[in-house]
């Protein structure tokens, strides 16, 4: 069993991109600018936002990070975002999902200017990434195909498996894997909460990608030998033993599901850090297209 190392396949990415930003800095042009949207103080949000601004930092990109009181409306949500669309400086907008229940999250990503949309998920671009045209694609799906790519695991013609039919994760996924591109040309199945026979199904899969959000939903009765298994799952589950409170859980349950597999992404440091990369890579492409 090998490791699907996100940490290091990231920062590759963010290696990169440095020398790219450096670049841009030499040749006097502008340097990516990503501005944040976080409404409320949801725990996990407040992490994955900082993380995000501080991976601008160590990559040389600006950012501007604005909050919100949980109680705002949605009309001063989108005038702000409005406002992002038409300020020059900014390249990419980003608004942290999930949003209070009074705001709906399809205004407010419809609202987001396409070329600005560095998650990839106005439908502009999700439409685009469907027919194989250049699009941002949303960062987690990306990732994920940054890292097969960064270990050069063979998709061609394998059966994936996604568990999960997100807008976020697992309908881009099954797009992304099926699509006739490098790392994609895999025969696809999509399983949703009304799957029959779900382990019959997950027990076929040469590449199974698990993005249900149930903590250790699965098992190794339901891998086969030599599988390649995602998990894209992060759920926060208590433990007095860590100062923060709790650990972070996959939607696999590693330490029965790890022997069996012959590649697998270990939770935390799979897809969360490869999330970031893409994200960063969205956020320079957006700037590099107005360059
Ligand atoms: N919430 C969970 N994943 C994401 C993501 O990729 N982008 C945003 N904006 N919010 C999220």
């Amino acid at each position: 069993m090998q490791i699907l190392d996100g940490k290091k396949a990231s920062q590759a990415i963010k290696d990169q991109l440095k020398l790219d930003v450096a670049q841009l800095a030499v040749e006097g042009k502008k340097i990516p600018h990503l501005a944040a949207i976080l409404v409320g103080n949801n725990g996990a949000s407040e992490t994955y936002v900082a993380s995000k601004v501080k991976s601008c930092e160590e990559v040389g990109f600006k950012s501007t990070l604005i909050r919100f009181e949980e109680s705002t409306s949605e009309m001063k949500l989108l005038e702000k975002i409005e406002e992002l669309n038409t300020d020059p400086d900014i390249d990419g907008i980003l608004v942290q999902l999930p949003l209070p229940n009074h705001i709906s999250d399809e205004k407010v990503i419809n609202t987001i200017q396409p070329d600005k949309d560095v998650d990839g998920f106005h439908p502009e671009n999700v439409g685009r990434m469907v027919q194989g045209l250049p699009s941002f694609i949303a960062a987690t799906p990306f990732g994920i195909m940054l890292l097969l790519e960064h270990y050069k695991i063979e998709t061609k013609g394998r059966h994936a498996v996604v568990v999960g039919r997100s807008n976020i994760v697992g309908r881009p996924m099954s797009i992304l894997l099926s699509s006739n591109s490098s790392y994609g040309n895999c025969t696809v199945t999509i399983c949703h909460s009304h799957t029959k026979n779900l382990k019959e199904i997950c027990l076929q899969a040469d590449i199974l990608v698990a993005a249900l959000g149930k903590a250790e939903f699965v098992t190794a009765d339901m891998v086969k030998q030599g599988a390649v298994v995602i998990d894209v799952g992060i759920t926060r589950v208590v433990d007095s033993t860590k100062k923060s409170g709790f650990k972070l859980k996959g939607d696999v349950q590693y330490e029965t599901v790890a022997p069996k597999c012959s590649w697998i992404t270990p939770v935390p440091g799979g897809v969360g850090p490869m999330t970031i990369g893409a994200l960063m890579k969205n956020t320079f492409m957006a700037c590099r297209a107005k360059n």
